[in-house]
């Protein structure tokens, strides 16, 4: 009996670092989404989580992935799969860019930095948003990896301008102009919680963070958060909480047009990718203005609600510039088995912005490295079922 019981019974060896242990017991990053909701306060995860009104379109970006079915082939010597590939002419391990998003500090206090770091070792370009809490030149002193700058076109054009030749200067490959954000999408989790930037110390947050006491601690330790690419510029750097909504609907340009992509090109010598692309008409006026990429995008459901899902947007969009330009796909990606369906239908890559700040909310910086090299693995291995050696395999008979 004795002998029954050792061949049967195993145990794991205690994990004492906790960022480790939680990460030994999650299999997908909808499992770190769960941890992140538990470990940070309920106005930080709703930011993070949250969509625009009735959230129509944050559900419709992951069920349109959940609608498309594979049509995997078999016998096709499956032995090596490589997902790797090219993404503005340079070579790329997986289809994969981490989006841009605004105050990653509030998720964990490296933030930024520790974002870019793990886009670094896992040799894909990381977005820095020109509302992050972490500076251009911060960023790239901790990653000599490919680093985009995401620009949202301030009134002041000194400033955006100032912004890009920082971003030159600091060995930033390409720029992202989101174009989705002329006013800020009504982010009703955010209203309800009166969610201010950074979060304000009022009673229902003083309870919140009593109950979170690890994110409490550690938010207090670190330094203040700011808007760090504006520090003590003209459009307020967030050393006083405010409003998002406030702080978009002030600042950003609203006359923004195809003129500003002009501009743009006049000012900066590398590539461009316009980002919150939504329709196929668009797409075409984007390769007419001679741009490098669109990703085709609605802020993960963030602004627009009942803005199309994006998966749906990839094929059209591939028929009418794909031999042009090239494509992302951005919004709804949780698993390797997304980046793939979106490659079939024409994208050259996939973005992806939730998916890290729940590994980075869940653990920190391994919580991202985490949801990379699951993303990867999860990539290799849905190939080899459908029977894919390269990305060159993937295409529309594949899916449907
Ligand atoms: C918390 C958060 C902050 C964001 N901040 C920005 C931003 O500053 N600039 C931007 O272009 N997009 C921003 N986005 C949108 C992302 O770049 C991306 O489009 C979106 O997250 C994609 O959807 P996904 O989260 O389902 O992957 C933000 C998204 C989130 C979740």
């Amino acid at each position: 009996m004795i002998d029954t019981l050792r061949s049967v019974l195993q145990f794991r060896r205690f994990e004492f670092d906790a960022n480790k242990r939680r990460l030994s017991r999650s299999a997908n990053v909808d499992d770190l989404r769960t941890i992140a909701k538990r470990r940070l306060p309920r106005g930080v995860f709703d930011y993070i989580d949250g969509g625009a009104e009735d959230e129509r379109t944050l559900a419709a970006n992951q069920d349109a992935y959940a609608r498309l079915t594979f049509r995997p082939r078999v016998l096709r010597d499956v032995g090596k799969v490589d997902p790797s590939t090219t993404l503005l002419g340079r070579p790329l391990p997986f289809p994969l860019v981490l989006a841009p998003t605004g105050f990653t500090r509030i998720a964990d206090p490296q933030g930024e930095l520790a974002v870019a770091r793990a886009a670094d070792r896992a040799g894909i370009p990381y977005s820095l948003s020109t509302m992050a809490t972490r500076s251009i030149e911060e960023v790239a002193a901790v990653s000599p990896g490919r680093k985009w700058f995401q620009v949202y076109v301030w009134r002041d054009r000194g400033l955006v301008k100032d912004m890009i030749d920082r971003a030159a200067n600091a060995g930033y490959e390409a720029l992202v102009l989101t174009v989705d954000t002329a006013v800020l999408g009504r982010r009703e989790r955010d209203v309800r919680r009166g969610f201010t930037l950074p979060p304000k110390i009022g009673l229902n947050t003083l309870i919140d963070g009593v109950l979170h006491p690890g994110w409490t601690w550690a938010f207090v330790r670190s330094e203040p958060i700011r808007f760090a690419n504006v520090i003590g510029s003209s459009v307020g750097d967030g050393n006083t909480a405010v409003s998002l909504a406030a702080q978009v609907n002030s600042q950003f340009d609203r006359s923004l047009s195809w003129s500003d992509v002009e501009w743009m090109r006049s000012v900066w010598d590398g590539p461009i990718v316009i980002k919150g692309i939504q329709t196929v008409d668009d797409a075409v006026l984007a390769a007419d203005a001679g741009v490098d990429a669109i990703a085709l995008s609605n802020h993960g459901g963030r602004q627009l609600d009942s803005a199309p899902a994006t998966l749906d947007l990839v094929a059209p969009c591939a028929d009418a510039v794909g031999d042009r330009i090239e494509i992302i796909c951005d919004g709804g990606v949780r698993r390797g088995s997304d980046i793939v369906k979106a490659v079939c239908l024409g994208a050259r890559a996939c973005m992806a912005g939730r998916a890290y700040l729940y590994g980075l909310g869940a653990a920190g910086e391994l919580g991202v490295d985490y949801v990379l090299s699951h993303l990867h693995g999860d990539m290799k291995r849905v190939m080899a079922l459908m029977g894919a050696t390269r990305i060159s395999d993937l295409n529309r008979e594949l899916v449907g």
